[in-house]
């Protein structure tokens, strides 16, 4: 099992059952250090500001590896919002194109960033999930039209892990001359994702959960051939074209995605975001996207037997598995009490387990679970 070969790197195992990828990766050993590499090049060196560059493109190295992409195509920032920010201040919304098309499965600040553009001419469209958490494709047909700019649509749904599949809609929208933005930070380091192949023209996220980074870092992945054209007014002296140029009398930003950067990066989270995705591929991806699955199917089986409700849809073929609550709160309580990490969002119980969980893990939950049946939502 995957998990045998990779389960001491994370010590958090020796005091804890972690089933909570979906809210932050657990600490390796190599981030660990990564973190003391970063104090103590300050205790050797004073500052360490001659490295951040080199750093920051450690990071785009290894975030283009993950994706299949040239680090050209590469944002590294501080946060997805901060990317995605930096996007939606590219676009003009003041032509025949203004609409942006999303949906109701997004995280907050997607949402919140399109409708803040409201105010510069936006228009902003929600397509409806229905109750089963699933979008059928015609509803994306009837949403996305001529007068669509972008198409923002999430991978893998933060609250009860619904899985869209993204190639018939970019290819929907691309039909009808939209850009496409992917929000895959509930995806990526846990369902390969090749955006080359794929073609989505942005793609947005972060190092801290599936990436086993650390929070400060983000990416904003933009695609050579479709958004060469778009220049960000959100900007920075860390997305001009020469960082060093110290010019106050213009604005010359970077030719490749660097121009979504904005200013001073997180550095300690650099050194920490740099070693969790490098290590992530050297476990890699699609490895544990099928290692995942096994742990999934027999949550489902097991929960079944307990009389529970996964709220996650059959289809969805993703990391996070969304078991519903009658009290959320207290159910992440009581499972803790128990030894136990999970976390909810929206009535449910979000159980994610990623490479280096193992049946160990499912069967302590499935045990907890068991014991504090009286809170598990019935059918
Ligand atoms: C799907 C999704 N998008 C975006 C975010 C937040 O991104 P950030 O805080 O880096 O802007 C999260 C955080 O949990 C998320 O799950």
């Amino acid at each position: 099992m995957l998990a045998d070969a990779i389960r001491s790197r994370f010590p958090v195992f020796d005091n804890i059952v972690y089933l909570n990828s979906c809210s932050q990766g657990a600490l390796s050993d190599s981030v660990r250090a990564a973190y003391l590499d970063y104090l103590e090049g300050l205790e050797r060196e004073g500052s360490l500001w001659g490295h951040w560059v080199e750093r920051l493109d450690q990071v785009r190295g290894a975030l283009a590896r993950l994706f299949g992409v040239t680090p050209g195509e590469v944002a590294v920032t501080t946060s997805e919002s901060a990317g995605v920010a930096a996007l939606a201040s590219a676009l003009d919304f003041d032509g025949t194109r203004n609409t942006v098309v999303t949906t109701s499965l997004e995280f907050p600040t997607i949402g919140q960033i399109w409708h803040a553009q409201e105010r510069r001419g936006a228009r902003v469209v929600h397509v409806e999930a229905d109750p089963d958490s699933t979008i059928p494709l015609d509803r994306f047909a009837d949403a996305i039209d001529d007068t669509t700019l972008i198409v923002s649509i999430t991978q893998v749904c933060y609250r009860n892990g619904s899985v869209l599949d993204l190639a018939p809609i970019i290819e929907l929208a691309h039909s009808r001359g939209a850009l496409v933005l992917v929000d895959a930070y509930q995806g990526a380091g846990a369902i390969p994702l090749d955006v080359a192949a794929l073609g989505a023209d942005f793609v947005g996220g972060g190092c801290l959960k599936y990436l086993l980074g650390s929070p400060g870092v983000g990416y904003l992945v933009a695609r050579a051939d479709t958004t060469a054209g778009l220049v960000p007014t959100t900007t920075g002296w860390f997305g001009a074209r020469d960082i060093f140029a110290m010019d106050i009398r213009s604005y010359d930003p970077a030719a490749d995605a660097r121009r979504f950067e904005s200013g001073t990066p997180s550095v300690p989270s650099l050194y920490a975001a740099a070693a969790g995705v490098e290590l992530m591929l050297e476990i890699g991806v699609a490895e544990t996207h099928a290692h995942v699955q096994g742990l999934i199917g027999q949550l489902r089986g097991g929960i079944a037997e307990l009389g529970g409700t996964v709220v996650t849809p059959e289809s969805s073929r993703g990391p996070l598995l969304a078991v519903a609550s009658v009290d959320e709160h207290e159910h992440v309580a009581a499972l803790e009490r128990d030894g136990v990490v999970v976390s909810s969002r929206d009535g449910n119980v979000r159980i994610s387990p990623h490479c280096y969980n193992d049946d160990t893990d499912v069967e302590a939950l499935l045990k907890a679970l068991h014991t504090h049946r009286h809170l598990l939502r019935r059918p």
